[in-house]
Order: C-alpha cells, then sequence, then structure tokens
C-alpha cells in the first residue's frame, strides 16, 4: 500500500464513525422519511437530471447518503470506498432503507478492476473527493474504463481556487497559500477537527492531499476520448470550507458561501462527461 492511502485512509476510518453520528449527514432523517434526499443530491438535480432505471457507481461514496440518494431517484447503485467503517454505515443505512445500493470496499484507482469495467451508466463522485488522489489523468481513465459506450460523468466538486486560499485575513483579502496546479509532492496537513460537528477527538490527524488545476481536470478526460458536456462554476460550496468567513444559506439546500462578496470566488464546480458511444 502506498504511505499516502495508508496515511489518509486512517484518517478517514477514524471520521466516518463521527460523520455518522452527525447532524450534517442526516443519517436520521434518512431512516426517518424515505424519500429524503442529501443536501448534495438536492443541489445536484437540476444539473443531473433523470437517473431512474440507471447503472450508477459513485466513486468515493464514504457513508453512503449521496449514493442512496441517487438509488432513491431510481438508480440502481453501486459506492465506492476505500475505508472499511465508512462503509460499514453505508451498508447498514442502506439495509435499514431498501436502497437499491451496494457497496465495495476499494482504492479507486483499482476499482476498475474489482466492480468491472464498461459496466456503469454514469459515474457520481466529488465533494470533496479527487483531492485525495496524487494523478487526475490516472483517474480520468478509471472514470473512462468504469463507463459503458455513450455513458457519463458527473461530479461537482469544491473548485481548485477555493483549495488554494488561506484562511481569510479581518481585511477581507483572500490570500492564495495553496497550490493550485497537481505537483508530484502533496499538500501535508496535521489538522484535529473535521468538516461537521463532533465532540469526537481523533488521533490520526495527517492527510496527504493534492490540487487539480480545472484545464487540467478538463485536459485529462478530452485525453480519455471523453467529450465534455457542461461545466458550470458555483458560488457556493455544501460544507464551510473557510471557517468563520461562510454564511449557510437557509434554503433547501444549506449551501456555504463567502460572508463578505461570495462573487469574489468560484467556491464549487460542476463537469460532466460523455464517454463516446
Ligand atoms: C469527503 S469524502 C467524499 C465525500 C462524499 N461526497 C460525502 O461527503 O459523503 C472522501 C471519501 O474519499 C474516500 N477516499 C479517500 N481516498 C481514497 C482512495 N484513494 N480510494 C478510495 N476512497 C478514498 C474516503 O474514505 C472518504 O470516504
Amino acid at each position: 500500500m502506498n504511505d499516502y492511502v495508508a496515511v489518509n485512509k486512517a484518517n478517514w476510518d477514524e471520521r466516518a464513525p463521527a460523520h455518522a453520528a452527525s447532524e450534517d449527514y442526516q443519517v436520521k432523517e434518512f431512516l426517518a422519511d424515505p424519500k429524503h434526499l442529501s443536501r448534495v443530491v438536492r443541489f445536484d438535480l437540476p444539473l443531473l437530471g433523470d437517473v431512474a432505471g440507471l447503472k450508477g457507481v459513485h466513486l468515493q461514496c464514504h457513508i453512503g447518503t449521496d449514493t442512496i440518494s441517487l438509488a432513491r431517484l431510481g438508480a440502481s447503485m453501486t459506492g465506492v470506498d476505500f475505508s472499511g467503517p465508512a462503509l460499514a454505515v453505508a451498508r447498514d443505512l442502506a439495509e435499514k432503507t431498501g436502497a437499491d445500493a451496494t457497496f465495495v470496499e476499494s482504492e479507486v484507482y483499482s476499482a476498475p478492476d474489482v466492480i468491472g469495467r464498461e459496466s456503469f451508466d454514469f459515474v457520481f463522485t466529488g465533494i470533496g473527493a479527487i483531492c485525495w488522489l496524487p494523478s487526475i489523468r490516472q483517474w480520468a481513465e478509471v472514470v473512462a474504463a468504469l463507463l459503458k459506450p455513450g455513458g457519463r460523468l458527473f461530479i461537482r466538486e469544491g473548485h481548485p481556487m477555493l483549495w488554494t486560499l488561506a484562511d481569510p485575513r479581518d481585511d477581507g483579502l483572500l490570500v492564495v497559500e495553496y497550490p493550485y496546479f497537481e505537483r508530484d509532492q502533496p499538500s501535508v496537513f496535521d489538522e484535529e477537527g473535521t468538516y461537521v460537528e463532533t465532540d469526537v477527538a481523533f488521533s490520526n490527524n495527517v492527510t496527504h492531499e493534492w490540487s487539480h488545476g480545472l484545464g487540467e481536470l478538463v485536459t485529462a478526460l478530452l485525453d480519455t476520448g471523453m467529450t465534455i458536456t457542461g461545466l458550470v462554476e458555483h458560488d457556493s460550496v455544501p460544507w464551510e470550507a473557510l471557517p468563520g468567513y461562510m454564511t449557510q444559506d437557509a434554503g433547501n439546500t444549506n449551501e456555504w458561501r463567502l460572508t463578505d462578496r461570495p462573487w469574489r470566488l468560484a467556491h464549487s464546480y460542476t463537469l460532466q462527461a460523455v464517454k463516446s458511444g
């Protein structure tokens, strides 16, 4: 196992149960209301369109709340993640809710060998997914390998400009501190908390992360032979990416945006691509 995989897996394994117990992932709502959808998928709906009857794979599915939401929209879903504890939560939730979702433990780059090539009508991923992967080209090859001819990719992800930013300063200036472009060496962080409200104290706090520029992502997909069919940048993101400097909206999706002049920054993007038929 490569070092970054072991380091990141330890971090995620420890956080998954705390995420499941937090209000933010709304596990109770999934159990109580068979029509409940995650906020992420509710946001995606207008661009996602109808997935009923399609066979989908959710890469880096975490505790399965988005995967199960897609199953509730009528797709037959497979969730993939390398974290056993995250998948234990996902399987339990799928069983209790009767969702058409199965969950497979695999590292992303091994997914085509583990769950099958050219097997899926769509690949769904994002919201803090590709930053854990060193090579966007290798990821694009995985996406293309998983899709049937004519199948499509749907990714909504934190914007690479957002990932470059240091914590905002009191004068409101946004300061570029971290890489925008993909680099061989990861950015290494050592942070105690997580992105949900929790009292749990964690001990595996180191992560290895990579940025992937928007052009690098588009080019990697084009080089696999896929066609880009949509690229929309959003002025919001589903988690408080710059704590203390963002405001959560009260609408249906509870997105976060910079409190001060949010139009300065693309917070996230949705990219869609199709594999030629
Ligand atoms: C922020 S979560 C993805 C989020 C998902 N959108 C959500 O919030 O439910 C990142 C997930 O990626 C998984 N992950 C990180 N690196 C991975 C890798 N190399 N292979 C497979 N899964 C990985 C982690 O276990 C974690 O569940």
